[in-house]
């Protein structure tokens, strides 16, 4: 099977830099295999192996099932990391327009996802979509006490019951939640609803591979056994010496480039159903990475899209960016060319090309011209967009950021940082103890 690669040539990292991180690296994956390092308790997912249960993985293809059987709408409420990692899966493993596809050209439901802002107006223009359809909830929040999530829930509960009575509205409901607390465990207690766990030992921005995203991205009709398949092949080659391990290396010149002033990473890719896995990897890595004053700004592109906005200042502006770029090898679709006999669009020249060689070139290009506008640029070459893939560059970028937390000597499993806004929203609204 091809594998997932990573070119580094044009990352202006010298191959001694690399020797001289190497031991650091060394250190960092120890700390992490033996369970030891700042965080320690949150890093269940090393292991995957353990944290997957054959038992609930069942349960969640019968949900899911019973889901698609029953549903033309499917909501799935969650933020954070109870949110991200779903999305990013459902929108790379299936058609671009999924929603707007007839339901016979689709494996499941339309999807829509709230609870992720607290927007009122997107909130209630959901529910013009909603009149005929019959509709299955997934509410998603490790802590129970999310106030996005809860606010939707709440909403979105009253709403199910009227349609459903609440009987039947239970059934059509869906808990993904701490085994024993929160406010949304004794909830879903008390109604009775299907629950799924999450397990203890995995913080939300590392929890795609557990039932939190394992649900929806089922009930979108995306093969969950090759995402996990794909995900314990990584947990092996990850887990390798530095030489031939690209998770590593990765990690390791992200830290030397940090070091040299570059703390800001761009990941960049050049198809658009990757936007919220970029999204998914932006949390990852902030999230991780940023406290204690420290941490590179993840940021990401779209491209071609970007080039004709972005493009200017990666090029050009203060050099204090590296941009890493997911290579998808072989795209999904192509379509070959045509010659036009008037040729008025002057575009002769590319027929009998396929759409994909264009956006090849176009990356190529972009390529190179970065790197000699001074962006230092990494490639990681994913062979397809499939369900093998995704789940094996999961598990790449979440090993990848646990060591590289780690090399930037951070505890790259909390996120004190989040508290702050949630202090002065809550006083303001006046919540019980804020005061
Ligand atoms: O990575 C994290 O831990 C966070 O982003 C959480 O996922 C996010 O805040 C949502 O939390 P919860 O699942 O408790 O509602």
């Amino acid at each position: 099977m091809d594998s997932i690669t990573l070119d580094y040539s044009k990352s202006s990292v010298e191959e001694y830099e690399l020797e001289n991180i190497k031991p650091y690296v060394k250190t960092s994956h120890e700390i992490l295999h033996k369970g030891i390092g700042p965080g320690k308790e949150y890093t269940g997912w090393v292991n995957l192996h353990n944290s997957i249960d054959e038992d609930e993985i069942e349960r969640i293809r019968e949900a899911s099932k019973n889901i698609r059987d029953t549903s033309d709408v499917f909501i799935s409420i969650g933020i954070g990391g109870s949110y991200l990692g779903a999305r990013a899966c459902i929108e790379a493993l299936n058609h671009n327009f999924y929603n707007e596809l007839p339901r016979e050209k689709r494996k499941g439901p339309k999807i829509f996802f709230i609870g992720n802002n607290l927007s009122s107006s997107y909130i209630m223009d959901l529910f013009d979509l909603l009149d005929d359809k019959d509709i299955s909830v997934n509410v998603i929040s490790k802590s129970g006490t999310t106030t996005e999530p809860a606010i939707a829930f709440r909403i979105f509960k009253d709403y199910m019951e009227k349609r459903y009575g609440i009987e039947k509205a239970r059934k059509r409901i869906y808990v993904t939640t701490d085994r024993e607390k929160g406010a949304l465990r004794s909830l879903a207690d008390k109604e009775g609803y299907t629950t799924f766990i999450i397990p203890d030992d995995i913080g939300g921005r590392y929890s795609v591979l557990t039932p939190v995203g394992l649900l929806p991205i089922a009930v979108s009709g995306v093969d969950i056994e090759s995402l996990i398949k794909g995900a314990l092949d990584g947990v092996r080659e990850y887990s390798l010496d530095f030489d031939e391990n690209i998770c590593y290396k990765y990690a390791a010149i992200r830290n030397i480039l940090y070091n040299k002033g570059k703390d800001i990473e761009i990941l960049a890719y050049y198809e658009p159903n990757m936007h919220f896995f970029a999204e998914w990897w932006k949390q990852l890595f902030g999230e991780s990475e940023g406290k204690d004053k420290k941490g590179i700004f993840p940021s990401s592109v779209s491209f071609t899209t970007d080039l004709h906005s972005l493009g200017q200042l990666i090029q050009d502006g203060k050099r204090n960016i590296f941009e890493t770029t997911i290579n998808i090898l072989n795209p999904r679709r192509d379509e070959v060319i045509k010659q036009d006999e008037e040729n008025l669009d002057g575009l002769n020249y590319l027929s009998g090309k396929t759409i994909d060689y264009v956006n090849k070139k176009a990356f190529e290009g972009t390529l190179l011209a970065h790197y000699k506008g001074g962006v230092p640029n990494l490639v990681i070459n994913v062979p397809y967009v499939n369900e093998y893939y995704i789940g094996k560059l999961i598990y790449f970028f979440e090993k990848a950021c646990a060591i590289s937390g780690y090399l930037l000597g951070v505890n790259p499993f909390n996120q004190p940082g989040v508290e702050e806004y949630k202090k002065n929203m809550f006083r303001l609204l006046g919540k019980p103890g804020y005061m």
